[in-house]
């Protein structure tokens, strides 16, 4: 019927253009065919543009000249017939909406003059300043209708509802999450709708809005992604389901739902996408999801679903995409996959499944490209010749047993840019034809392993990861592309000198931004051929043997963020030159032998500075005073060297570690820092911590084992976010701080082997955090206040004092007569784990790229408060992971 309609109006046209061609030759056309648009309809659009901001003149066929036909200006269409406007096409593209949008101001109501407007799209624009005009709810004409993306805000008017025509409304919001309902009722009036899209829209207090959407029995599309929904009704599936027979497509994700998946959603069976990832769904998956016989695409992502995969799943023979990842689903899993012919996608990653795998299992899936299945405890076997169906594109089996033995398989998989087999047991070498396989990949993580041998050349796609760090890797380093982006070889075996590394061509610039060959066996001195690597934002060559100075030419590396060379035998003092590398944040250069007084121009300089680790060097001389301008500094420590002097008083202007500036961890360098995984091992408590992801809160100093002297100053007691401060082992004078209370946050403090007297200040009950306390030889005395906190320690904290009362056997007599010193009771200082300490800072050499978008909303807050509650007992170790 609808073709030969169609051939019917062909036949018009075709009868019409002769027509015209035909009359034009005669006499000089016919006015009115085809027919021109209608003058009120002409006069109704100018007055829309009269008020629309058109900053790229979008509209500029948009002129009020006599004789120029509407109906070819741009973004309008009319009827071929009639000459009625139908359709306005006045939308920017999605793709391009970051950077600029064609329309803004406000939208006339001279639309409403449109009668037979059919087809409205306005998306991608952006109406800020209004709400969205309740007059679209009269202009009944209207079938589609779509304003995602348009800046509008405040509340969707109800009025929308009497569009009763309707079959396509999108209202979604991304780029502004501005919109809201008070409830749905009104979308029962759009009786005819089959795409209704309000994602990102907050409807959080729209609970009806299962019970409204049933009212659609035409409804084919239902999309609400992360609308703040935060409960998905438990009904009877009998009747209720029955008007929903049409949907093909329903779209939860990002909501808070957090019950069980409701039973009536089994009995949608033609539905072809179920996405309800992102939530906090519990329970199982029942038995009756082998019911959705039309799925093609099923993702459960990221919530709590617990217990056994169903053997029904199985049975879903359509299902081109499974993505079942980030649950708690266990047993084993595979015989059901197996069955699944058509999967081109599956992601079952970080669940609990475990047992083994055989080849038999995935004989069946010949078109699988991408096989995402880490974080499981799978064990694969297959033989040694196993040739499997499928050519896979992306393929992640982390922690599986694949090893020892390197699987062989992997020579058939031509296709493959990203393969993650990180912490997999392997203990081989890697075969030389594996790198005639990765020409094109984008993502190789092999760490984790027992790889051992020498790797010549690593040859990857440009701009990839490569992360082979964790490993037996021996010999000298590979040779890479110089496109690399990111590249980690650390904690391995390679050996022999740098040089050829940094210095072989070296007229090509290199695009490695993140470098980690830390904790190898590297020699040689650090070559002086930064030029082409201009490009470095992570340097870190920590825990190697390397020699000699740092370099004139580091001075280039002035994107450089974080620089490590810890526990190497570097010398020399640091050169002029480095303070260039205004971009660093965090700078480690522990446990080397630099000499020299600590440079002015870090201060100067250096202003980003976050980290500054110079423990156990040489340094000598006061600490400048420059030190002070280092705003952002969270972690100083310039323990174990041979400072003198004071300390500056205008500590007190570190204002980060005073809480008076919020500097955000990396903050302002172009990559988001939540995207960089990240670890630093810090001295607190006499213990080592490995503090990660909340590693941006710590705030701490350590200026132990030097030679300063003087009273410490009042002043340093205005750094109220100090968690760790330690003084110890100088020669400081006179009283403890007054106000030492007011370092609130201090949960660890040393003022050991100094030479401070008088007595401990009561402020000190006012440290409630503090789990760890040193005040041991000096030349306290009198009483130690009370408070819960300071009796709880350990004797070893007071000793070598003339202190009294509790947690010493020591009373204090009635007259403040203090008994003679006895012996501290079986303290031994060289056994003392105080004296083991040492700093470290480092990064974690995780993929940004692919957990940024998880990180990038956690909550830190959160975790740092539970991060501080957890310490009010004496703590040995911290490693705070959520990833
Ligand atoms: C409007 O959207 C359509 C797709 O819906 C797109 O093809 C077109 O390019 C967009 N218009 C503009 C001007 O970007
Ligand atoms: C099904 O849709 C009709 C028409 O919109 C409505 O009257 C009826 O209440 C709906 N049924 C259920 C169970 O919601
Ligand atoms: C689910 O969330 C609601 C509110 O969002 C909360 O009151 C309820 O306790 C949660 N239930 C569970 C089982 O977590
Ligand atoms: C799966 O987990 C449930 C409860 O968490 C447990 O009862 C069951 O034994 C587990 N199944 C397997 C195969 O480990
Ligand atoms: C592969 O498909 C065949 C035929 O449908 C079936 O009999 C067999 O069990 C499947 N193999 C696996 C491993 O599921
Ligand atoms: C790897 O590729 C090179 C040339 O691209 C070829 O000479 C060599 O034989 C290949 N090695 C294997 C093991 O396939
Ligand atoms: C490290 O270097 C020192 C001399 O600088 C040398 O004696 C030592 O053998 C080296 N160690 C390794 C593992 O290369
Ligand atoms: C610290 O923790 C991170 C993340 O768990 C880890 O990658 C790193 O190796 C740890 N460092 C040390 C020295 O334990
Ligand atoms: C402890 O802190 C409270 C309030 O923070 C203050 O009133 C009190 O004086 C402090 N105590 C001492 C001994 O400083
Ligand atoms: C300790 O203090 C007492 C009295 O305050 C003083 O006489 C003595 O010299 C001090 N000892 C040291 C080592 O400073």
């Amino acid at each position: 019927m609808e073709r030969s309609m169609r051939v019917v109006l062909l036949l018009i046209r075709v009868l019409a253009f002769a027509t015209i061609t035909f009359s034009i030759g005669l006499c000089n056309g016919i006015p009115g065919w085809p027919p021109l648009c209608k003058e009120s309809e002409r006069q109704a659009l100018l007055m829309f543009k009269h008020d629309l901001e058109d900053p790229a003149n979008w509209l500029s066929s948009w002129v009020a000249e006599e004789g120029s036909d509407c109906c070819s200006w741009t973004g309008v269409v009319c009827d071929q017939i009639t000459g009625y406007i139908h359709e306005l096409h006045l939308n920017s593209s999605d793709s391009d909406r970051e950077f600029h949008y064609l329309f803004g101001g406000k939208i006339n109501p001279s639309l409403l003059s449109l009668k037979h407007l059919n087809y409205l799209d306005l998306s991608n624009n952006n109406f800020s300043t209004t709400q969205i005009p309740s007059f679209f709810g009269s202009m009944t004409s209207l079938t589609h209708l779509n304003l995602a993306d348009s800046g509008f805000y405040g509340i969707i008017p109800h009025k929308l509802g009497n569009l009763s025509s309707l079959r396509y409304l999108n209202l979604s919001s991304f780029y502004y999450s501005n919109l809201m309902v008070e409830n749905l009722q009104w979308i029962s009036g759009l009786s005819l709708l089959k795409h209704l899209d309000l994602s990102y829209v907050n409807l959080s207090r729209a609970s009806d809005w299962l019970q409204v959407t049933n009212m659609l029995p035409s409804l084919a599309e239902l999309i609400m992604f992360d609308c703040q929904l935060d409960q998905i009704p438990h009904l009877p599936t009998a009747n209720f389901i029955q008007n929903m027979t049409c949907l093909k497509v329903l779209n939860l994700r990002w909501n808070d739902f957090n019950s069980t998946v409701p039973e009536w959603l089994y009995s949608l069976n033609n539905l072809e996408s179920l996405l309800l990832s992102g939530n906090a769904l519990r329970g199982e998956i029942s038995s009756s999801i082998g019911n959705l016989k039309s799925l093609r695409h099923f993702d459960i992502s990221g919530n709590s679903i617990s217990g056994p995969i169903p053997m029904s799943l199985g049975n879903l023979s359509s299902l081109v995409e499974l993505d079942i990842s980030r649950n708690q689903f266990n047993g084993t899993f595979i015989e059901v996959i197996g069955k699944l012919k058509l999967l081109t996608d599956l992601d079952i990653s970080y669940n609990w499944f475990e047992g083994v795998v055989s080849e038999v299992s995935f004989s069946n899936l010949t078109k699988l490209k991408h096989f995402i299945a880490k974080g499981n405890s799978f064990t694969l076997k297959t033989s040694r010749d196993w040739l499997p169906p499928f050519q896979l594109e992306n393929l992640q089996l982390d922690s599986w047993h694949l090893g020892p033995q390197w699987p062989m398989w992997l020579q058939t998989q031509t296709q493959l840019t990203d393969l993650s087999l990180s912490g997999t047991g392997i203990s081989s070498t890697i075969p030389t034809w594996f790198w005639n396989l990765t020409s094109q990949v984008e993502y190789l993580n092999l760490s984790h392993n027992q790889l051992y041998g020498q790797i010549q050349n690593i040859s990857v796609a440009p701009y990839s990861i490569v992360d082979l760090s964790s490993n037996h890797f021996t010999g000298a380093l590979p040779i890479v592309p110089t496109s690399l982006y990111w590249l980690d070889l650390s904690n391995s075996s390679f050996s022999g000198s740098v040089f050829h590394f940094f210095c072989d061509r070296p007229d090509e610039p290199k695009q490695r931004v993140f470098l980690y060959l830390g904790n190898n066996l590297l020699t040689g001195k650090v070559p002086d051929c930064w030029m082409s690597w201009q490009s470095l934002y992570f340097l870190h060559l920590e825990n190697n043997n390397l020699t000699g100075n740092v370099p004139m030419s580091m001075g280039y590396l002035r994107y450089l963020r974080s620089l490590h060379l810890r526990n190497n035998h570097l010398y020399g003092e640091l050169p002029h030159s480095l303070q260039n590398c205004s971009s660093l944040s965090v700078v480690d250069l522990g446990g080397n032998g630099f000499v020299g007084s600590i440079p002015i121009w870090i201060g100067e300089s250096l202003s980003n500075l976050q980290v500054l680790n110079l423990r156990s060097n040489e340094f000598e001389g006061d600490i400048p005073s420059q030190v002070c301008y280092l705003k952002s500094l969270q972690i100083l420590d310039l323990a174990h060297n041979k400072l003198s002097g004071t300390i500056p008083r205008c500590f007190h202007n570190l204002s980060s570690m005073a809480g008076v500036s919020k500097s955000g961890w990396l903050e302002g360098y172009g990559i988001s820092n939540s995207y960089i995984p990240e670890y630093s091992i810090l001295v607190t408590k006499g213990i080592e911590v490995n503090y990660t992801k909340n590693l941006k809160f710590v705030k701490s100093m350590d200026l132990s084992c030097n030679f300063m002297h003087g009273e410490i100053p009042e002043e340093l007691t205005g750094l109220l976010e100090l968690q760790s401060l330690n003084l110890s082992n100088n020669r400081f004078t006179g009283r403890i701080p007054s106000k030492i209370g007011n370092m609130a946050q201090l949960e660890s403090l040393d003022f050991s082997m100094n030479q401070l007297d008088a007595e401990i200040p009561l402020s000190m009950t006012n440290l409630t955090f503090l789990s760890h306390l040193n005040l041991s030889y000096n030349n306290l005395t009198g009483r130690i206040p009370e408070s819960t906190q300071l009796q709880s320690l350990d004797q070893s904290s007071f000793v070598g004092n003339e202190l009294c009362g509790p947690p010493l056997n020591k009373n204090c007599s009635a007259n403040g007569v203090i008994p003679p010193p006895t012996d501290g009771g079986g303290y031994r200082l060289l056994e003392d784990e105080w004296f083991y300490v040492s700093l470290g800072v480092g990064f974690f050499t995780g993929f940004w790229i692919v957990l940024g978008s998880l990180l990038v909303n956690m909550p830190w807050s959160i975790l740092l408060s539970q991060l501080l509650n957890r310490i009010a007992l004496k703590m040995y170790h911290v490693i705070v992971e959520y990833v």
